[in-house]
């Protein structure tokens, strides 16, 4: 009996309210899909509709696999590496879904299936996420880690950026009208990544308050430019006078102010912790990584 919990039990042999809480956020999109069923039922394309909840949600939860290494350290909470692998393979079991809705989408056809992947570009960057994304969940057992190495181990994890850059661009690729959601996407995506690559940069396991404070500051401007430059070309403008327009809150919040409010808050909570707690995060956590 207590062997059946062990999955559910942290490394201390405790129940894990964490792992716990964790379960309950990976079934909410599946439980307010359930819940509405009726209208999703009644809509104009109801498993096209389903294919974009579970392309949406596997997106969400791989932006949050990653952002399990700089949250623990920012906000000091060590326990948080104890769900990574939880997370990751619950962004599988949404991508799984997704290809599958995709598949029943195309009748149940193999035939029409691969055809409709190998002509349309965004979809063969679909499927090229998709594979990475199954061979890191293939991947992430104890087993694997000790076959693999943890040095090798974690070299082919870190692919999972690169898995999620594919996927930003697909979901920008089938995006037809608004793209505030995926560049606000977009923009996260590029907070983890320079938190990373900063970090290895000055080869610290953390980056001070200070760098926090900029780094939100520099993914804002890039942001700004990006969707100016963007816009910029894809409606004939210039991104000069899409610029001009960055603070008319009229047409709604730009996703670059978006990122700027989301950077300074966990700069700011990263000040007050640095006060408050020492840190939690265990050097051999660290080394885990
Ligand atoms: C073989 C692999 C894949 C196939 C066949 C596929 C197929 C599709 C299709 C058909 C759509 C809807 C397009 C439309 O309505 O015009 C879509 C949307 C989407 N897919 Fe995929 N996809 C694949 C892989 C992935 C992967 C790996 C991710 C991310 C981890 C992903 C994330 C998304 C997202 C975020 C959307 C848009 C959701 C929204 O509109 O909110 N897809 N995909």
């Amino acid at each position: 009996m207590t062997r059946s919990w062990q999955i559910w039990r942290d490394r201390r042999g405790r129940l894990s309210y964490l792992r716990f809480s964790v379960l309950a956020l990976l079934l909410l999109p599946l439980l307010k899909a359930i819940f509405e069923a009726g209208g999703i039922a009644h809509g104009a394309r109801p498993l096209n509709e389903l294919i974009h909840r579970a392309g949406f949600w596997a997106l969400v939860f791989l932006g949050t696999t990653l952002a399990v290494t700089p949250f623990r350290r920012i906000f000091r909470y060590g326990k948080l590496l104890d769900v990574r692998r939880m997370l990751g393979v619950g962004t599988f079991c949404y991508i799984a879904a997704h290809l599958l809705l995709f598949y029943a989408d195309q009748s149940y056809s193999p035939s029409k299936a691969l055809h409709e992947i190998t002509h349309r570009v965004y979809l063969i960057i679909g499927a090229i996420a998709w594979l990475g994304l199954a061979a890191l969940a293939v991947t992430s057992t104890d087993g694997m880690v000790r076959r693999l190495g943890p040095m090798r181990w974690r070299r082919l994890h870190q692919v999972s950026y690169f898995i999620a850059l594919l996927a930003l661009i697909h979901y920008f690729q089938q995006t037809k009208a608004d793209v505030t959601v995926p560049i606000f996407a977009a923009s996260l995506f590029c907070w983890l990544i320079a938190y990373r690559l900063i970090a290895a940069w000055r080869q610290a396991s953390n980056l001070s308050t200070s760098y926090l404070f900029l780094l939100a500051i520099v993914v804002s401007l890039i942001t700004f430019i990006g969707e100016a430059i963007g816009i910029g070309l894809a409606f004939h403008v210039s991104p000069l006078r899409v610029l001009e327009t960055i603070f008319n809150f009229d047409v709604g919040i730009r996703p670059g102010w978006r990122i700027l409010v989301a950077g300074l808050t966990v700069a700011a909570v990263d000040a007050v912790l640095a006060r408050w707690k020492s840190g939690d995060v265990p050097a051999r956590a660290v080394a885990a990584e």
